[in-house]
Parts: structure tokens; C-alpha cells; sequence
């Protein structure tokens, strides 16, 4: 097996190098990237693709095991390697190291306990958990036995647990009782059972006891520990296609229904093992600390997928940036010797808001590299970041990218190329980005705006959306044919460094957390005395985004507390993250002539303008304008 190592840019010239080469040739390119890998077969063919289906196929007639090349092939020479290092959210509480022969015993183990409820190739599994190392396991155990696990963060609701069990027909699901997040103890258990009264399609359901309270367990559920008691340990890593889906994780759209994205086994495993080892530039014994959650794509791909393929150690942290106190992040800095901290813009402004002596207090001279990700970072964070978290010496890996696309697209490559404050700077070695006019077509200058698009596929790029290819298509390859379409706006500087600017559909970016506007407005409009409602984002200092809601009433008068009632139906449908921070009560929303309401006149008002609208005589009801700036 060739090594990695060598395809993975130490200098600029190294980068300009292998971006020529990537895509120049892109197949004979990524067929070398590929071979640095465990295949059980060898492919016939590198890539097919057609946009307009759209169809992408890497690798095809090739098989393989990702956990294989996750925790076997590590086997031989790092075994006692730390692969997992835990960190509890109760700072008194032990952290735990496990080793890379541990962790492979545990996925093995677990993996059988999975088969033993009759899971097999292509079962869907949902895991709704905490950020404990079992959460770990449980994904790997999935892809040891072929099974497509579908993370759901443990933030969302029953509903919204339920919604995503329901599409994709989940066969088990696996649990904790509760959950520690910071002072609070959240009762999972009680979740997953409204949850469960509306989902059929689950056979068992295994609960892992975290907060040891004294749950009340139903038919089919069963405990995990009793699970993995005398379970062998040796498990045969079932044989996938290099197309056949590895997971289904959920999106938020600009309408409706949450998008179930179809990622599958080969293309996402060399994609998120060769940006892991690009962006971070990680070497042997480096701790690298990603403090995302497992139920986003950041912590598939850069908690789990990208470190443990690269025989990594990965921090899992359980708790929150506040607690005991807004030191803690640093706490654990200096604690485990992090050498690569990775996180995200509204956690990075939360924490500048507090006392510059909790950082202080912390030894951070371990840290080599910082980096970002979720939303675009204001030039006054990046230099908060810089200068008291890097000391002015770790360079800053701004990275853009998507559920969609499954690893990094755009951004520097730590050390190795150049990083600019609120700049993603560069694609990622294999990404050809462009930015297009509205019309379509691609700027070619430099110091332009426009929007972001990608013109030839990438090995991670999802492959559909679960059980909806029409959507799929519709979302992202239809308004600009021959290219996919993320759903961002770009501007580009004099070297061609591309900065984001924003979304141009309607999903706000609220605290790093993609939030189709859509769903929620769905959520408000259950309400009984709810007539209609508008929810858009508007520019917050901490959260990057926040929500306000527009919301005409039935009944204005009646004595129900309306705001309160709205923001326990979100938290009761999607979850308390979808929050807006604004509820406005209004008489009417700004329509045009064909009913369809004018987001662009709320998005100002919610961002403060209180007179330039530009034309809004072609509404249907100019007046509501007024009448909701007098209420506001
Ligand atoms: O708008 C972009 C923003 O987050 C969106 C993707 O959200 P999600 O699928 O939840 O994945 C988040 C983690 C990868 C993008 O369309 N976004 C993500 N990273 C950045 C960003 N915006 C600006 N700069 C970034 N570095």
C-alpha cells in the first residue's frame, strides 16, 4: 500500500503542484489518492458522473470496509495509540483513553450485539446520544456490519426525532437515558418514548445508561450493558460496494421536510481521510480536538471519519464551552496538550465576551494549529482568535463546506498555504470552485461577487437525498445546469482567495447550525391561534445569525401568552436551537401581487433599516410595511 503521506502538501509549491494535478487529471489523481487505502477489490472505473441525473459514481466495482481502515489497519503498528480521548462534562470526573485495539474490540463487540437484533447490509440504524465515546462505537459498529447509521443530534425534539426515524424506516434505534450538558441533566428517555409512539418501523431499541436514573423501559428495549455482557469480540467486517451508502445524516432545507443526505462508503472515506490530513497537516502524536457534536457533519467527518482513518487521536468532549465556567475550553487545552483546536465562529465570539484572564490562566503553548467552521467569522473574532488563543503563531484554517459535500471544500491548509482573516481562502486540493452571475454564467475576473458553484464532482459529494432523488436534483443541480449548486454566495480578492458571504436561499446560519426558515415557520403556524408566519434572519453579534418571527394572530386579544406558547410549539417540533430570538405580533406580512410573502422587506426590518425598502409600491399591502416598523 503506498503511503498517504506522500500525496499530502508540506509546502505552496507542493499545494500549487498537486491542485494541478487534481485537476488537470482528476481520476488519475484520486486513483492514487485511493490506493493509499485497504480495498477488498479493486475498482474497474474511478468516476462517472452526469450533473443532470445528477449520478456520481467513484470507484465503482471496488469493495471495501471503511472501519477496517479506521481501526484494523491501525492495528499493526499504533494498537495502544490513543484513537478516542474522552473528556466527561463534569471536569472532576476522569477523562478516558481508548486505544485503537480497545476501540476496535468495543465496534466489534457492539456490531455483533447489532447483528443479534437482526440488522443487516443497508438496515438503517438511527442513533440519537450523547457525545460519549459509545456514540463512537455505535456509528463504527454500523459500518462494520454494513448498516447505514443516521445520527441524530440529541438536541432535536420527539418530533423531530420522529421525522427523521420515520423517512428513512429505522430499524433500531440506539439511546442513553439522559444526558449531561453542562449544570443540566437532560432525560433523553422521555424523548425517545413520545418519539417512539410514532415510529413503527423500530424493532429495538438499546439504552445506554449515562445519568443512571431509573427509567422506565418498555417492550423491545434493552439495556446496553446487559447487551455487550459475553459478546464475542471478533467480528468479519461485512464486504460494501464502493458506492453503497455508509450514512444518511439530516439537513435543515429551505422547505419543508428535513433532507435526509445519502453519503456512501469509498468516495466519503478518501475525501474525508485526505482533507483531515491536508487542512490540519496532523502528525504523529499530535491530540487533535474538534469540539463539534457527532450529530453534524463536522463531527462525522472530523471527529470520527477523517482522525480515525488517519490514526489519529480525537478529543470527544461531552459538555459545553460554559461550564464550570468559560474557561473550560481552555481548561482542556491545557489538560490533554491539544495541538489542533477546530471549532466554530459563534463559540469563538461567546467566549471573547468573557474575561481575558480565563484564558490566561491556561498554559495554551501546545496548540499548532486553530481552525473554524459553520459560518463565516467577523474580522474581529479571527483576531480574538489569533492573537489570544494562537498567540499570533498557530495558523487559522477558515473552512467552508457542507453537509452535502462531506469534507472541507474551500479553505487554507494549515501552514502550508496562506490564511486572511475572514477568508476560506483556497479550494481544497481536487474542488473546482466558480462563482456565476445571476444568469449563469461564470465570472472569470477577480474582485467579484457572485454565486458559489462547483464544476466537477468530488469523491464525498452526496449522492442523493434519501428516498427523494427529485429533490436532489431540484435543490442542487437545477438552477445552475452543470454545476452544483451549495446554496452560498462568494466574493473573490485580488489573488482569488474566495471569502463566503452568506446564503442566498432562505437557511439562516444561526450559532454555526444550518436552520431552514421553512420548518420553522411550519412550527409556528400549528399554533391554533396562528394565522401566518415569516421567520428570517438578521445579523446578531454572538450567534453570527438570530430569528425573528413575524406571526399574524386569529385572536390578538385572547390571553394566552403567544410569544412564550410559539417558542415551546419550535422547541416541541424541531428543538430549542430553532428559537427565534425576536417574536413580533403583526397585523399583516408585505405580499406581493401573486401572495407570495416579501422576505427581502422583513430580513431589513429585522436588521434595523427603518426607511430604505426600495420599490415596494408593486405590493399588495404597502401600507403593512409601516404598520410593522410602528410595532417594532
Ligand atoms: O452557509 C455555509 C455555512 O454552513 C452551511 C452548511 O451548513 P451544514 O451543512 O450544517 O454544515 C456545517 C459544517 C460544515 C454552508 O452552506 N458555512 C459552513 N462553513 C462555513 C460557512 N460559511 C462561511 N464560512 C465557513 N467556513
Amino acid at each position: 500500500m503506498k503511503n498517504i503521506d506522500n500525496y499530502v502538501p508540506k509546502t505552496l509549491e507542493d499545494y500549487n503542484r498537486l491542485y494541478s494535478e487534481s485537476v488537470i487529471n482528476p481520476e488519475t489523481f484520486w486513483e492514487k489518492i485511493a490506493e493509499t487505502f485497504l480495498w477488498k477489490k479493486k475498482w474497474n472505473n474511478v468516476l462517472s458522473f452526469d450533473f443532470n441525473k445528477p449520478e456520481f459514481k467513484w470507484f465503482e466495482g471496488a469493495s471495501l470496509n471503511i472501519t477496517e481502515n479506521c481501526l484494523d489497519r491501525h492495528l499493526a503498528y499504533i494498537p495502544e495509540q490513543t484513537a478516542i480521548l474522552f473528556e466527561p462534562n463534569d471536569p472532576n470526573q476522569k477523562s478516558e483513553k481508548i486505544s485503537y485495539r480497545e476501540l476496535h474490540r468495543r465496534v466489534c463487540v457492539f456490531a455483533n450485539v447489532l447483528k443479534s437484533k437482526n440488522i443487516r447490509k443497508g438496515d438503517r440504524v438511527c442513533i440519537y446520544m450523547p457525545m460519549v465515546p459509545e456514540l463512537t462505537v455505535a456509528v463504527l459498529a454500523c459500518a462494520r456490519i454494513g448498516a447505514v447509521h443516521s445520527v441524530v443530534f440529541a438536541g432535536f425534539s420527539s418530533t423531530a426525532l420522529a421525522a427523521r426515524i420515520n423517512d428513512s424506516e429505522c430499524k433500531v434505534l440506539l439511546t442513553a437515558d439522559g444526558s449531561f450538558r453542562g449544570s443540566k441533566v437532560i432525560d433523553l428517555k422521555s424523548i425517545v418514548d413520545e418519539a417512539l409512539l410514532k415510529c413503527d418501523s423500530i424493532k429495538s431499541t438499546i439504552v445506554l445508561k449515562r445519568i443512571a436514573s431509573d427509567v422506565k423501559m418498555n417492550n423491545n428495549e434493552t439495556w446496553w450493558h446487559n447487551e455487550i455482557e459475553d459478546v464475542s469480540d471478533y467480528c468479519e467486517a461485512e464486504e460494501m460496494d464502493s458506492e453503497d451508502m455508509l450514512f444518511i445524516l439530516y439537513t435543515s432545507g429551505s422547505t419543508g421536510k428535513p433532507k435526509g443526505m445519502v453519503h456512501s462508503c469509498g468516495g466519503y472515506m478518501i475525501y474525508s481521510s485526505y482533507t483531515f490530513l491536508n487542512v490540519f497537516q496532523y502528525k504523529t502524536n499530535d491530540i487533535y480536538w474538534c469540539t463539534a457534536d457527532i450529530g453534524w457533519i463536522t463531527g462525522h467527518s472530523y471527529i470520527v471519519y477523517g482522525p480515525l482513518l488517519a490514526g489519529a487521536t480525537s478529543v470527544m468532549f461531552e459538555g459545553v464551552p460554559s461550564y464550570p465556567d468559560y474557561s473550560r475550553f481552555w481548561n482542556i487545552v491545557e489538560k490533554h496538550k491539544i495541538t489542533h483546536f477546530y471549532t466554530a465562529p459563534t463559540a469563538i465570539r461567546a467566549l471573547a465576551k468573557h474575561p481575558i484572564s480565563l484564558v490566561k490562566s491556561n498554559d495554551l503553548s501546545s496548540l499548532k494549529v486553530l481552525g473554524t467552521v459553520g459560518e463565516p467569522i467577523n474580522e474581529e473574532a479571527w483576531n480574538w482568535y489569533n492573537k489570544n488563543i494562537g498567540k499570533s503563531k498557530c495558523p487559522i484554517v477558515d473552512t467552508w463546506w457542507q453537509t452535502e459535500t462531506g469534507g472541507i471544500m474551500l479553505t487554507s491548509l494549515a501552514g502550508v498555504t496562506n490564511d486572511k482573516p475572514t477568508y476560506a481562502t483556497k479550494p481544497m486540493i481536487g474542488i473546482q470552485p466558480v462563482l456565476l452571475d445571476k444568469g449563469g454564467k461564470e465570472i472569470k475576473e477577480k474582485e467579484k461577487e457572485g454565486i458559489l458553484a462547483i464544476k466537477y464532482p468530488w469523491p464525498s459529494i452526496a449522492r442523493t437525498i434519501y428516498g427523494n432523488h427529485d429533490r436532489y436534483k431540484n435543490v442542487y443541480f437545477t438552477a445552475y445546469p452543470g454545476y452544483y449548486f451549495p446554496g452560498d454566495g462568494a466574493l473573490t480578492d485580488s489573488e482569488g482567495n474566495y471569502r463566503i458571504t452568506g446564503r442566498v436561499d432562505d437557511v439562516v446560519i444561526v450559532s454555526g447550525h444550518n436552520l431552514g426558515t421553512a420548518p420553522i415557520e411550519d412550527a409556528i403556524n400549528l399554533h391554533e391561534n396562528v394565522v401566518e408566519s415569516a421567520v428570517v434572519g438578521y445579523p446578531h453579534d454572538i450567534k453570527g445569525n438570530a430569528l425573528r418571527a413575524f406571526v399574524i394572530l386569529l385572536d390578538e386579544n385572547s390571553n394566552i401568552d403567544m410569544k412564550k406558547e410559539i417558542k415551546e410549539q419550535i422547541s416541541k417540533t424541531i428543538g430549542p436551537i430553532a428559537k427565534p430570538e425576536i417574536i413580533q405580533i403583526v397585523p399583516g406580512l408585505p405580499k406581493t401581487r401573486s401572495g407570495k410573502i416579501m422576505r427581502r422587506i422583513l430580513r431589513k426590518i429585522a436588521s434595523g433599516e427603518k426607511e430604505n425598502f426600495g420599490d415596494i409600491s408593486t405590493l399588495l399591502n404597502p401600507e403593512i410595511v409601516k404598520q410593522i416598523l410602528i410595532k417594532s
